[in-house]
Protein backbone atom coordinates (compact mmCIF):
# COMPACT_ATOMS: atom_id res chain seq x y z
CA UNK A 1 0.00 0.00 0.00
CA UNK A 2 1.55 3.39 -0.89
CA UNK A 3 -1.16 5.75 -2.09
CA UNK A 4 -0.02 8.95 -1.08
CA UNK A 5 -3.18 11.97 -1.36
CA UNK A 6 -2.57 14.38 -3.47
CA UNK A 7 -2.50 18.16 -2.43
CA UNK A 8 -5.86 19.89 -2.00
CA UNK A 9 -7.53 22.46 -2.61
CA UNK A 10 -6.88 22.06 -6.65
CA UNK A 11 -8.40 22.46 -9.71
CA UNK A 12 -10.97 20.23 -10.52
CA UNK A 13 -11.95 18.29 -14.01
CA UNK A 14 -15.50 20.09 -13.46
CA UNK A 15 -14.05 23.15 -13.46
CA UNK A 16 -13.51 22.84 -17.13
CA UNK A 17 -17.15 23.03 -17.93
CA UNK A 18 -18.59 24.99 -14.85
CA UNK A 19 -15.50 27.62 -13.98
CA UNK A 20 -15.35 30.88 -14.86
CA UNK A 21 -17.04 33.48 -16.92
CA UNK A 22 -16.75 32.10 -20.35
CA UNK A 23 -20.02 31.94 -22.60
CA UNK A 24 -19.90 28.27 -21.88
CA UNK A 25 -19.62 28.21 -18.44
CA UNK A 26 -22.90 30.79 -17.66
CA UNK A 27 -24.76 28.50 -20.44
CA UNK A 28 -23.48 25.41 -18.54
CA UNK A 29 -24.56 26.86 -14.89
CA UNK A 30 -27.55 28.85 -15.39
CA UNK A 31 -29.19 25.67 -17.23
CA UNK A 32 -28.00 23.06 -14.40
CA UNK A 33 -29.65 25.94 -12.15
CA UNK A 34 -33.28 25.29 -13.73
CA UNK A 35 -32.83 22.81 -10.91
CA UNK A 36 -32.67 25.13 -8.41
CA UNK A 37 -29.07 24.35 -7.52
CA UNK A 38 -27.51 27.65 -5.52
CA UNK A 39 -24.31 29.35 -7.46
CA UNK A 40 -21.83 28.47 -5.02
CA UNK A 41 -22.29 24.17 -5.74
CA UNK A 42 -20.27 25.60 -8.73
CA UNK A 43 -17.42 27.02 -7.00
CA UNK A 44 -14.82 24.73 -7.32
CA UNK A 45 -16.22 21.86 -4.74
CA UNK A 46 -16.16 18.02 -6.14
CA UNK A 47 -19.19 17.22 -8.24
CA UNK A 48 -19.83 13.41 -7.79
CA UNK A 49 -22.07 11.60 -9.85
CA UNK A 50 -24.63 8.83 -8.41
CA UNK A 51 -24.32 6.63 -11.32
CA UNK A 52 -27.46 4.92 -10.89
CA UNK A 53 -28.92 1.53 -12.61
CA UNK A 54 -32.57 2.11 -10.85
CA UNK A 55 -35.53 0.52 -13.08
CA UNK A 56 -38.78 -0.64 -12.50
CA UNK A 57 -37.68 -3.46 -15.48
CA UNK A 58 -34.79 -4.28 -13.38
CA UNK A 59 -36.74 -5.11 -10.22
CA UNK A 60 -33.84 -6.03 -7.96
CA UNK A 61 -32.17 -2.14 -8.15
CA UNK A 62 -36.24 -0.55 -7.92
CA UNK A 63 -35.22 0.67 -4.57
CA UNK A 64 -31.91 2.38 -5.70
CA UNK A 65 -33.49 5.84 -6.34
CA UNK A 66 -34.26 6.08 -2.40
CA UNK A 67 -30.65 4.60 -1.79
CA UNK A 68 -29.41 7.52 -3.62
CA UNK A 69 -31.35 10.21 -1.75
CA UNK A 70 -29.08 8.77 1.05
CA UNK A 71 -25.91 8.97 -0.73
CA UNK A 72 -26.92 12.88 -1.84
CA UNK A 73 -27.09 13.39 1.94
CA UNK A 74 -23.44 12.68 2.21
CA UNK A 75 -22.36 13.85 -0.46
CA UNK A 76 -23.63 17.64 1.01
CA UNK A 77 -22.42 17.07 4.23
CA UNK A 78 -19.05 16.42 3.17
CA UNK A 79 -18.87 19.44 0.92
CA UNK A 80 -19.84 18.35 -2.50
CA UNK A 81 -22.29 18.62 -5.04
CA UNK A 82 -24.21 15.42 -5.67
CA UNK A 83 -25.49 14.66 -8.98
CA UNK A 84 -27.60 11.63 -10.15
CA UNK A 85 -27.09 10.16 -13.56
CA UNK A 86 -28.69 6.92 -14.78
CA UNK A 87 -27.15 4.71 -17.05
CA UNK A 88 -28.79 1.36 -18.99
CA UNK A 89 -29.84 -1.44 -16.33
CA UNK A 90 -29.69 -5.20 -17.66
CA UNK A 91 -31.39 -6.81 -15.48
CA UNK A 92 -31.61 -10.41 -15.13
CA UNK A 93 -35.00 -10.88 -14.63
CA UNK A 94 -36.75 -9.60 -18.18
CA UNK A 95 -34.00 -8.55 -20.77
CA UNK A 96 -33.66 -11.02 -23.79
CA UNK A 97 -31.69 -12.58 -25.52
CA UNK A 98 -29.96 -12.60 -21.73
CA UNK A 99 -28.79 -9.96 -19.59
CA UNK A 100 -24.59 -10.45 -20.28
CA UNK A 101 -25.08 -9.53 -23.77
CA UNK A 102 -25.29 -6.07 -22.47
CA UNK A 103 -22.97 -5.79 -19.97
CA UNK A 104 -20.70 -4.35 -22.06
CA UNK A 105 -23.41 -1.78 -22.96
CA UNK A 106 -23.84 -0.59 -19.78
CA UNK A 107 -20.41 -0.31 -19.24
CA UNK A 108 -19.78 1.61 -22.12
CA UNK A 109 -22.88 4.24 -21.27
CA UNK A 110 -21.11 4.52 -17.82
CA UNK A 111 -17.96 4.88 -19.12
CA UNK A 112 -18.31 7.48 -21.61
CA UNK A 113 -21.12 9.12 -19.00
CA UNK A 114 -18.44 9.78 -16.72
CA UNK A 115 -16.21 10.86 -19.15
CA UNK A 116 -18.36 13.55 -21.10
CA UNK A 117 -20.02 14.77 -18.20
CA UNK A 118 -18.50 17.49 -15.56
CA UNK A 119 -17.94 14.63 -13.13
CA UNK A 120 -15.13 14.54 -10.58
CA UNK A 121 -16.00 11.11 -8.22
CA UNK A 122 -18.50 9.10 -9.07
CA UNK A 123 -20.54 6.76 -6.55
CA UNK A 124 -21.40 3.65 -8.26
CA UNK A 125 -25.08 2.39 -7.33
CA UNK A 126 -26.02 -1.07 -8.64
CA UNK A 127 -27.36 -4.41 -7.50
CA UNK A 128 -28.08 -6.63 -10.21
CA UNK A 129 -25.95 -9.67 -11.56
CA UNK A 130 -24.73 -7.76 -14.67
CA UNK A 131 -25.34 -4.09 -12.99
CA UNK A 132 -22.04 -4.27 -10.94
CA UNK A 133 -19.43 -5.37 -13.00
CA UNK A 134 -20.62 -3.06 -15.64
CA UNK A 135 -20.54 -0.05 -13.46
CA UNK A 136 -17.17 -1.15 -12.55
CA UNK A 137 -15.90 -2.10 -15.31
CA UNK A 138 -16.81 1.76 -17.11
CA UNK A 139 -15.55 3.56 -13.85
CA UNK A 140 -12.14 1.70 -14.22
CA UNK A 141 -11.79 2.69 -17.94
CA UNK A 142 -12.15 5.80 -16.85
CA UNK A 143 -10.43 5.71 -13.67
CA UNK A 144 -11.86 9.31 -11.64
CA UNK A 145 -12.30 8.48 -8.11
CA UNK A 146 -15.32 5.75 -7.53
CA UNK A 147 -16.97 3.97 -4.93
CA UNK A 148 -19.85 1.27 -5.17
CA UNK A 149 -22.76 1.01 -3.07
CA UNK A 150 -24.92 -1.69 -3.50
CA UNK A 151 -28.53 -2.29 -3.32
CA UNK A 152 -28.54 -5.05 -0.74
CA UNK A 153 -29.62 -8.52 -0.83
CA UNK A 154 -33.77 -8.89 -0.05
CA UNK A 155 -35.13 -10.62 2.86
CA UNK A 156 -35.01 -14.40 3.57
CA UNK A 157 -38.23 -16.33 1.79
CA UNK A 158 -40.64 -18.37 3.28
CA UNK A 159 -43.06 -21.27 2.16
CA UNK A 160 -44.69 -23.55 4.53
CA UNK A 161 -42.29 -23.97 6.97
CA UNK A 162 -39.61 -23.58 4.79
CA UNK A 163 -36.39 -20.82 3.60
CA UNK A 164 -36.63 -20.41 0.32
CA UNK A 165 -33.65 -18.76 -1.34
CA UNK A 166 -33.99 -16.71 -4.82
CA UNK A 167 -33.05 -18.96 -7.84
CA UNK A 168 -31.85 -21.78 -5.94
CA UNK A 169 -35.71 -22.92 -4.94
CA UNK A 170 -37.23 -21.98 -7.86
CA UNK A 171 -34.76 -24.87 -9.61
CA UNK A 172 -35.57 -27.01 -6.49
CA UNK A 173 -39.37 -26.69 -7.21
CA UNK A 174 -39.03 -26.92 -11.28
CA UNK A 175 -37.14 -30.02 -10.69
CA UNK A 176 -39.90 -31.96 -7.98
CA UNK A 177 -42.69 -30.53 -10.29
CA UNK A 178 -40.72 -32.96 -13.14
CA UNK A 179 -39.86 -35.51 -10.97
CA UNK A 180 -44.09 -35.79 -10.15
CA UNK A 181 -42.83 -34.53 -6.12
CA UNK A 182 -44.68 -31.06 -6.22
CA UNK A 183 -48.11 -29.90 -8.39
CA UNK A 184 -47.77 -26.98 -10.57
CA UNK A 185 -50.42 -25.28 -8.06
CA UNK A 186 -48.03 -25.97 -5.00
CA UNK A 187 -45.20 -24.54 -7.31
CA UNK A 188 -47.89 -21.42 -8.33
CA UNK A 189 -48.03 -20.59 -4.85
CA UNK A 190 -44.65 -20.29 -3.75
CA UNK A 191 -44.29 -17.47 -5.69
CA UNK A 192 -45.52 -14.82 -3.83
CA UNK A 193 -43.01 -16.19 -1.02
CA UNK A 194 -39.87 -16.06 -3.29
CA UNK A 195 -39.43 -11.99 -3.51
CA UNK A 196 -40.70 -10.51 -0.35
CA UNK A 197 -39.29 -7.39 -0.42
CA UNK A 198 -36.93 -4.81 -2.04
CA UNK A 199 -33.16 -6.30 -2.94
CA UNK A 200 -31.05 -8.01 -4.55
CA UNK A 201 -31.09 -12.06 -4.60
CA UNK A 202 -30.75 -13.16 -1.50
CA UNK A 203 -28.69 -16.64 -2.01
CA UNK A 204 -24.94 -16.66 -2.70
CA UNK A 205 -25.76 -15.76 -6.22
CA UNK A 206 -23.84 -13.95 -8.70
CA UNK A 207 -25.52 -11.04 -7.20
CA UNK A 208 -24.08 -11.49 -3.87
CA UNK A 209 -21.04 -12.37 -5.11
CA UNK A 210 -20.69 -9.35 -6.99
CA UNK A 211 -21.21 -7.06 -4.05
CA UNK A 212 -18.85 -9.54 -2.47
CA UNK A 213 -16.30 -9.21 -5.09
CA UNK A 214 -16.95 -5.38 -4.64
CA UNK A 215 -15.91 -5.79 -1.52
CA UNK A 216 -13.08 -7.62 -1.56
CA UNK A 217 -11.00 -5.75 -4.16
CA UNK A 218 -11.63 -2.65 -2.11
CA UNK A 219 -13.56 -0.93 -4.39
CA UNK A 220 -16.85 -0.77 -1.38
CA UNK A 221 -17.05 0.15 1.96
CA UNK A 222 -16.46 -2.91 4.46
CA UNK A 223 -19.87 -3.99 5.18
CA UNK A 224 -21.56 -3.74 2.01
CA UNK A 225 -22.36 -6.74 0.52
CA UNK A 226 -24.47 -8.58 2.73
CA UNK A 227 -26.62 -5.61 4.66
CA UNK A 228 -29.67 -6.20 3.68
CA UNK A 229 -31.87 -3.45 1.21
CA UNK A 230 -34.81 -2.54 3.88
CA UNK A 231 -32.43 -2.49 6.57
CA UNK A 232 -31.72 1.01 7.92
CA UNK A 233 -28.02 0.47 8.22
CA UNK A 234 -27.91 -0.05 4.28
CA UNK A 235 -29.51 3.30 4.18
CA UNK A 236 -26.75 4.58 6.94
CA UNK A 237 -24.00 2.97 4.63
CA UNK A 238 -25.36 4.97 1.36
CA UNK A 239 -24.81 8.08 3.52
CA UNK A 240 -21.57 6.91 4.93
CA UNK A 241 -20.52 6.25 1.44
CA UNK A 242 -21.84 9.66 0.01
CA UNK A 243 -19.84 11.26 2.56
CA UNK A 244 -16.58 8.96 1.44
CA UNK A 245 -16.53 9.68 -1.80
CA UNK A 246 -15.74 13.17 -1.63
CA UNK A 247 -13.17 12.56 0.69
CA UNK A 248 -11.46 10.10 -2.17
CA UNK A 249 -12.24 13.44 -4.64
CA UNK A 250 -10.18 15.22 -2.85
CA UNK A 251 -7.11 12.70 -2.06
CA UNK A 252 -7.10 11.42 -5.58
CA UNK A 253 -7.52 8.13 -4.69
CA UNK A 254 -8.40 6.39 -8.07
CA UNK A 255 -10.18 2.45 -8.91
CA UNK A 256 -6.40 2.01 -10.43
CA UNK A 257 -4.76 2.70 -7.23
CA UNK A 258 -7.16 0.13 -5.44
CA UNK A 259 -7.85 -2.69 -8.09
CA UNK A 260 -4.34 -4.05 -8.29
CA UNK A 261 -3.19 -7.41 -8.77
CA UNK A 262 -3.83 -8.31 -4.93
CA UNK A 263 -7.30 -6.85 -4.54
CA UNK A 264 -7.37 -9.44 -7.71
CA UNK A 265 -6.34 -12.30 -6.27
CA UNK A 266 -7.72 -11.13 -2.32
CA UNK A 267 -11.73 -11.38 -4.78
CA UNK A 268 -10.64 -14.55 -6.35
CA UNK A 269 -9.67 -15.94 -2.79
CA UNK A 270 -13.07 -14.23 -1.10
CA UNK A 271 -14.71 -15.86 -4.24
CA UNK A 272 -13.86 -19.59 -2.26
CA UNK A 273 -14.61 -18.93 0.54
CA UNK A 274 -18.62 -17.66 0.03
CA UNK A 275 -18.31 -20.74 -2.16
CA UNK A 276 -19.65 -17.48 -4.72
CA UNK A 277 -20.82 -17.32 -8.59
CA UNK A 278 -18.77 -18.93 -11.26
CA UNK A 279 -20.18 -15.65 -13.28
CA UNK A 280 -17.53 -13.71 -10.97
CA UNK A 281 -14.74 -15.41 -13.63
CA UNK A 282 -15.64 -13.45 -16.39
CA UNK A 283 -16.55 -10.05 -14.75
CA UNK A 284 -13.18 -10.47 -12.67
CA UNK A 285 -11.77 -11.14 -15.85
CA UNK A 286 -13.22 -8.30 -17.83
CA UNK A 287 -12.44 -5.72 -14.89
CA UNK A 288 -9.14 -6.71 -14.67
CA UNK A 289 -8.44 -6.22 -18.03
CA UNK A 290 -10.07 -2.44 -17.99
CA UNK A 291 -7.43 -1.50 -15.32
CA UNK A 292 -4.18 -3.50 -17.09
CA UNK A 293 -4.05 -6.16 -14.79
CA UNK A 294 -2.36 -9.19 -16.11
CA UNK A 295 -5.24 -11.73 -14.61
CA UNK A 296 -5.50 -15.04 -16.22
CA UNK A 297 -7.76 -18.12 -15.39
CA UNK A 298 -4.57 -20.05 -14.40
CA UNK A 299 -4.68 -17.05 -11.23
CA UNK A 300 -8.53 -18.24 -11.03
CA UNK A 301 -7.59 -21.84 -10.28
CA UNK A 302 -3.50 -20.85 -8.18
CA UNK A 303 -5.43 -18.48 -5.62
CA UNK A 304 -8.99 -20.51 -5.33
CA UNK A 305 -7.09 -24.11 -4.88
CA UNK A 306 -6.16 -23.50 -1.09
CA UNK A 307 -9.43 -21.53 0.08
CA UNK A 308 -12.51 -23.34 1.83
CA UNK A 309 -15.80 -22.27 1.26
CA UNK A 310 -16.64 -21.51 4.90
CA UNK A 311 -20.05 -19.47 4.02
CA UNK A 312 -22.85 -22.02 4.74
CA UNK A 313 -25.04 -20.53 2.22
CA UNK A 314 -27.37 -21.56 -0.22
CA UNK A 315 -26.39 -22.77 -3.59
CA UNK A 316 -23.41 -24.50 -1.88
CA UNK A 317 -25.11 -24.85 2.17
CA UNK A 318 -28.22 -24.06 4.10
CA UNK A 319 -28.56 -20.02 5.22
CA UNK A 320 -29.18 -16.91 3.12
CA UNK A 321 -27.74 -13.48 3.12
CA UNK A 322 -29.70 -11.99 5.44
CA UNK A 323 -28.13 -14.75 8.00
CA UNK A 324 -24.83 -14.03 6.70
CA UNK A 325 -25.38 -10.31 7.34
CA UNK A 326 -26.51 -10.99 11.16
CA UNK A 327 -23.14 -13.41 11.41
CA UNK A 328 -20.76 -10.38 10.75
CA UNK A 329 -21.08 -10.46 6.49
CA UNK A 330 -18.24 -10.53 4.54
CA UNK A 331 -15.33 -8.68 6.71
CA UNK A 332 -15.47 -11.80 9.27
CA UNK A 333 -14.59 -13.57 5.52
CA UNK A 334 -11.75 -11.68 4.66
CA UNK A 335 -10.28 -11.99 8.35
CA UNK A 336 -10.35 -15.63 7.98
CA UNK A 337 -7.94 -14.98 4.76
CA UNK A 338 -5.68 -12.96 6.51
CA UNK A 339 -5.69 -15.03 9.43
CA UNK A 340 -4.83 -18.31 6.94
CA UNK A 341 -2.35 -16.23 5.40
CA UNK A 342 -4.45 -16.13 2.47
CA UNK A 343 -5.11 -12.23 2.04
CA UNK A 344 -2.80 -9.42 0.64
CA UNK A 345 -3.61 -7.74 4.19
CA UNK A 346 -2.06 -4.52 2.88
CA UNK A 347 -4.30 -3.94 -0.34
CA UNK A 348 -5.58 -0.54 -0.29
CA UNK A 349 -9.40 0.17 0.19
CA UNK A 350 -11.85 3.01 -0.43
CA UNK A 351 -11.01 3.68 2.96
CA UNK A 352 -7.50 4.84 1.94
CA UNK A 353 -5.82 2.23 4.38
CA UNK A 354 -5.64 -1.22 4.17
CA UNK A 355 -7.74 -3.60 4.43
CA UNK A 356 -7.05 -5.37 6.94
CA UNK A 357 -7.05 -2.29 9.52
CA UNK A 358 -11.11 -2.55 7.87
CA UNK A 359 -11.31 -6.37 9.20
CA UNK A 360 -8.94 -6.97 11.76
CA UNK A 361 -11.31 -6.52 14.89
CA UNK A 362 -15.05 -8.15 13.63
CA UNK A 363 -16.38 -11.39 15.17
CA UNK A 364 -17.94 -13.89 13.87
CA UNK A 365 -21.68 -14.18 15.57
CA UNK A 366 -22.97 -17.26 14.43
CA UNK A 367 -20.28 -20.70 13.32
CA UNK A 368 -23.02 -22.15 11.14
CA UNK A 369 -23.54 -19.71 9.45
CA UNK A 370 -19.52 -18.40 8.95
CA UNK A 371 -18.40 -21.63 9.79
CA UNK A 372 -14.83 -23.06 10.85
CA UNK A 373 -12.16 -24.24 8.69
CA UNK A 374 -12.78 -28.01 9.93
CA UNK A 375 -16.60 -27.82 9.35
CA UNK A 376 -15.65 -25.87 5.71
CA UNK A 377 -18.58 -26.90 3.10
CA UNK A 378 -15.56 -27.53 1.09
CA UNK A 379 -11.50 -28.02 1.98
CA UNK A 380 -10.92 -26.75 -1.89
CA UNK A 381 -13.50 -24.76 -2.93
CA UNK A 382 -12.00 -21.91 -5.39
CA UNK A 383 -13.18 -22.23 -8.79
CA UNK A 384 -11.73 -25.44 -10.52
CA UNK A 385 -9.93 -24.61 -14.12
CA UNK A 386 -10.29 -27.72 -16.09
CA UNK A 387 -7.81 -28.24 -19.82
CA UNK A 388 -7.83 -30.61 -21.87
CA UNK A 389 -8.45 -31.19 -25.62
CA UNK A 390 -12.35 -30.57 -25.34
CA UNK A 391 -11.20 -27.17 -23.36
CA UNK A 392 -7.81 -26.32 -24.92
CA UNK A 393 -8.04 -22.30 -23.62
CA UNK A 394 -10.09 -23.62 -20.17
CA UNK A 395 -13.42 -24.39 -18.66
CA UNK A 396 -14.27 -23.97 -14.99
CA UNK A 397 -16.26 -25.88 -12.48
CA UNK A 398 -17.56 -24.83 -8.73
CA UNK A 399 -16.73 -27.71 -6.79
CA UNK A 400 -18.77 -26.20 -3.67
CA UNK A 401 -21.96 -26.59 -5.38
CA UNK A 402 -20.91 -30.37 -7.70
CA UNK A 403 -21.45 -33.75 -6.58
CA UNK A 404 -18.46 -35.16 -4.69
CA UNK A 405 -18.93 -38.72 -6.74
CA UNK A 406 -19.57 -36.92 -9.82
CA UNK A 407 -16.07 -35.29 -9.11
CA UNK A 408 -14.08 -37.81 -11.49
CA UNK A 409 -16.67 -39.39 -13.77
CA UNK A 410 -16.66 -40.97 -17.43
CA UNK A 411 -19.57 -41.25 -19.79
CA UNK A 412 -21.37 -41.45 -22.62
CA UNK A 413 -22.00 -38.11 -24.13
CA UNK A 414 -25.61 -37.05 -25.22
CA UNK A 415 -25.43 -33.87 -27.12
CA UNK A 416 -27.42 -31.30 -27.43
CA UNK A 417 -26.48 -29.08 -30.83
CA UNK A 418 -27.80 -25.81 -28.91
CA UNK A 419 -30.80 -24.41 -26.46
CA UNK A 420 -33.74 -25.39 -28.91
CA UNK A 421 -32.21 -29.17 -29.33
CA UNK A 422 -31.93 -29.51 -25.66
CA UNK A 423 -35.62 -28.03 -25.07
CA UNK A 424 -37.20 -30.23 -28.02
CA UNK A 425 -35.32 -33.61 -26.50
CA UNK A 426 -35.46 -33.43 -22.97
CA UNK A 427 -38.36 -34.51 -22.05
CA UNK A 428 -38.53 -37.70 -24.69
CA UNK A 429 -38.82 -40.86 -22.94
CA UNK A 430 -37.12 -42.32 -25.87
CA UNK A 431 -33.68 -40.58 -25.28
CA UNK A 432 -31.44 -42.60 -24.87
CA UNK A 433 -29.93 -41.22 -21.46
CA UNK A 434 -29.36 -42.40 -18.00
CA UNK A 435 -27.76 -40.63 -14.91
CA UNK A 436 -24.27 -42.22 -16.06
CA UNK A 437 -24.52 -39.80 -19.45
CA UNK A 438 -22.55 -36.78 -19.85
CA UNK A 439 -24.79 -34.09 -21.18
CA UNK A 440 -23.49 -31.93 -23.74
CA UNK A 441 -24.68 -28.44 -24.88
CA UNK A 442 -22.89 -26.30 -27.52
CA UNK A 443 -23.82 -22.59 -29.40
CA UNK A 444 -24.54 -21.13 -25.90
CA UNK A 445 -20.99 -19.28 -25.44
CA UNK A 446 -20.91 -15.68 -26.21
CA UNK A 447 -21.44 -15.45 -29.51
CA UNK A 448 -22.90 -18.82 -29.96
CA UNK A 449 -25.97 -17.75 -27.70
CA UNK A 450 -25.15 -14.94 -28.38
CA UNK A 451 -24.39 -13.32 -24.86
CA UNK A 452 -23.27 -16.39 -23.15
CA UNK A 453 -26.49 -17.63 -21.58
CA UNK A 454 -27.21 -19.22 -18.17
CA UNK A 455 -28.61 -22.42 -19.29
CA UNK A 456 -25.66 -24.83 -18.43
CA UNK A 457 -27.40 -26.13 -15.57
CA UNK A 458 -29.70 -28.61 -17.88
CA UNK A 459 -32.26 -29.68 -15.99
CA UNK A 460 -31.85 -33.16 -16.25
CA UNK A 461 -34.49 -35.73 -17.53
CA UNK A 462 -37.75 -35.97 -16.32
CA UNK A 463 -37.30 -39.89 -16.66
CA UNK A 464 -34.06 -39.94 -14.61
CA UNK A 465 -35.54 -37.09 -11.85
CA UNK A 466 -38.10 -39.57 -11.56
CA UNK A 467 -35.30 -42.31 -9.99
CA UNK A 468 -34.70 -39.43 -7.39
CA UNK A 469 -31.08 -38.99 -9.22
CA UNK A 470 -30.61 -34.44 -9.13
CA UNK A 471 -27.16 -34.49 -10.46
CA UNK A 472 -25.35 -35.67 -13.49
CA UNK A 473 -21.86 -34.19 -15.35
CA UNK A 474 -23.40 -31.43 -17.98
CA UNK A 475 -20.86 -29.35 -20.06
CA UNK A 476 -21.59 -26.42 -22.40
CA UNK A 477 -19.75 -23.40 -23.69
CA UNK A 478 -22.69 -21.44 -21.29
CA UNK A 479 -22.69 -20.26 -18.04
CA UNK A 480 -25.16 -20.66 -14.78
CA UNK A 481 -26.56 -18.93 -12.83
CA UNK A 482 -24.66 -18.19 -9.01
CA UNK A 483 -27.88 -19.42 -7.51
CA UNK A 484 -27.91 -23.08 -9.45
CA UNK A 485 -25.63 -26.01 -8.26
CA UNK A 486 -24.68 -29.54 -9.87
CA UNK A 487 -21.90 -31.06 -11.64
CA UNK A 488 -21.57 -28.72 -14.40
CA UNK A 489 -18.69 -27.55 -16.60
CA UNK A 490 -18.86 -24.15 -17.69
CA UNK A 491 -17.59 -21.55 -20.10
CA UNK A 492 -15.79 -24.21 -22.40
CA UNK A 493 -13.02 -22.55 -24.13
CA UNK A 494 -13.25 -22.04 -27.98
CA UNK A 495 -17.03 -21.98 -27.78
CA UNK A 496 -18.14 -23.95 -29.93
CA UNK A 497 -19.42 -21.16 -32.76
CA UNK A 498 -16.40 -20.35 -33.34
CA UNK A 499 -15.20 -23.62 -33.97
CA UNK A 500 -13.81 -24.95 -30.45
CA UNK A 501 -13.71 -28.97 -30.11
CA UNK A 502 -16.82 -28.89 -28.19
CA UNK A 503 -18.89 -27.95 -31.97
CA UNK A 504 -17.16 -31.42 -33.18
CA UNK A 505 -18.60 -34.10 -30.16
CA UNK A 506 -21.29 -36.23 -31.24
CA UNK A 507 -23.70 -39.00 -29.47
CA UNK A 508 -21.72 -41.59 -27.74
CA UNK A 509 -18.42 -39.78 -27.26
CA UNK A 510 -16.90 -40.92 -24.19
CA UNK A 511 -15.87 -37.70 -21.92
CA UNK A 512 -13.82 -38.13 -18.92
CA UNK A 513 -14.04 -35.14 -16.51
CA UNK A 514 -11.36 -35.79 -13.16
CA UNK A 515 -11.73 -31.95 -11.16
CA UNK A 516 -8.69 -33.20 -9.01
CA UNK A 517 -6.83 -34.00 -12.14
CA UNK A 518 -7.75 -30.26 -13.70
CA UNK A 519 -8.99 -32.18 -16.73
CA UNK A 520 -11.66 -32.99 -19.34
CA UNK A 521 -11.34 -35.08 -22.22
CA UNK A 522 -12.65 -35.91 -25.02
CA UNK A 523 -11.35 -39.55 -25.89
CA UNK A 524 -11.11 -39.61 -29.56
CA UNK A 525 -7.61 -39.42 -31.04
CA UNK A 526 -6.05 -36.11 -32.20
CA UNK A 527 -6.28 -37.34 -35.68
CA UNK A 528 -10.21 -38.19 -35.29
CA UNK A 529 -10.52 -34.51 -33.47
CA UNK A 530 -8.77 -33.18 -36.44
CA UNK A 531 -10.52 -34.19 -38.89
CA UNK A 532 -13.55 -33.54 -37.18
CA UNK A 533 -13.02 -29.85 -37.04
CA UNK A 534 -11.27 -29.57 -40.43
CA UNK A 535 -15.26 -30.96 -41.61
CA UNK A 536 -16.83 -28.44 -39.31
CA UNK A 537 -18.96 -25.00 -40.77
CA UNK A 538 -20.73 -22.76 -38.12
CA UNK A 539 -24.33 -23.23 -37.70
CA UNK A 540 -24.36 -19.47 -36.27
CA UNK A 541 -26.01 -16.88 -38.49
CA UNK A 542 -24.35 -13.44 -38.16
CA UNK A 543 -26.89 -10.96 -35.82
CA UNK A 544 -27.76 -8.92 -38.74
CA UNK A 545 -26.93 -4.98 -37.27
CA UNK A 546 -27.96 -3.79 -34.50
CA UNK A 547 -26.06 -3.85 -31.09
CA UNK A 548 -25.96 -7.66 -31.55
CA UNK A 549 -24.09 -7.46 -34.66
CA UNK A 550 -21.60 -5.46 -32.74
CA UNK A 551 -21.57 -8.37 -29.66
CA UNK A 552 -20.85 -11.13 -32.19
CA UNK A 553 -18.32 -9.31 -34.01
CA UNK A 554 -16.16 -7.94 -31.14
CA UNK A 555 -16.81 -9.96 -28.40
CA UNK A 556 -13.57 -11.48 -27.08
CA UNK A 557 -13.76 -14.99 -25.67
CA UNK A 558 -14.91 -16.53 -21.70
CA UNK A 559 -11.41 -17.17 -20.91
CA UNK A 560 -10.60 -13.08 -21.40
CA UNK A 561 -13.88 -11.74 -19.64
CA UNK A 562 -16.46 -11.83 -22.82
CA UNK A 563 -15.51 -8.22 -22.87
CA UNK A 564 -15.21 -6.12 -26.57
CA UNK A 565 -11.64 -6.18 -27.91
CA UNK A 566 -11.81 -2.46 -28.00
CA UNK A 567 -13.27 -2.02 -24.64
CA UNK A 568 -10.38 -3.79 -22.84
CA UNK A 569 -7.72 -1.12 -21.14
CA UNK A 570 -8.61 2.19 -19.29
CA UNK A 571 -9.10 5.63 -21.63
CA UNK A 572 -8.91 7.93 -19.10
CA UNK A 573 -10.54 11.02 -17.81
CA UNK A 574 -9.24 13.62 -20.10
CA UNK A 575 -11.57 16.51 -20.77
CA UNK A 576 -12.98 16.59 -24.00
CA UNK A 577 -12.67 19.01 -26.46
CA UNK A 578 -15.60 22.34 -26.06
CA UNK A 579 -18.69 21.63 -27.57
CA UNK A 580 -19.55 24.75 -28.45
FE1 LIG B 1 -31.15 -9.18 -9.99
FE2 LIG B 1 -30.90 -11.70 -8.84
S1 LIG B 1 -32.08 -11.06 -10.55
S2 LIG B 1 -30.13 -9.82 -8.22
Amino acid sequence: MTFKPAPWPRKLRSQHWFGGNSKDAIYRRSWMGNQGFPPDMFDGRPVIGICNTWSELTPCNAHLRDLAERVKFGIYEAGGFPVEFPVFSPSEVALRPTAMMFRNLAAMDVEESLRGKPIDGVVLLAGCDKTTPALLMGAASVDIPAIMISGGPMLNGHFRGETIGSGTHIRHFSAAVAAGEMTPEEFAAAEASMSRSAGSCNTMGTASTMASMAEALGMAMSGNAAIPAVDSRRRMMSQLTGRRIVDMVKDDLKPSDIMTKPAFENAIRTNGAIGGSTNAVVHLLALAGRVGIDLTLDDWDRCGKDVPTIVNLMPSGKYLMEEFFYAGGLPVVIKHLGESGLLHKDALTVSGGSIWDEVKDVQNWNDDVILPVENALTASGGIAVLRGNLAPNGAVLKPSAASPHLMKHRGRAVVFEDIEDYKAKIADDDLDIDETCVMVLKNCGPRGYPGMAEVGDMVLPPKVLKKGVRDMVRISDARMSGTAYGTVVLHTSPEAAVGGPLAVVRDGDMIALDVAGRSISLEISGAELAARLADWTPPVQKPAGGYAQLYHERVNGAEQGADFDFLVGCRGNDVARESH
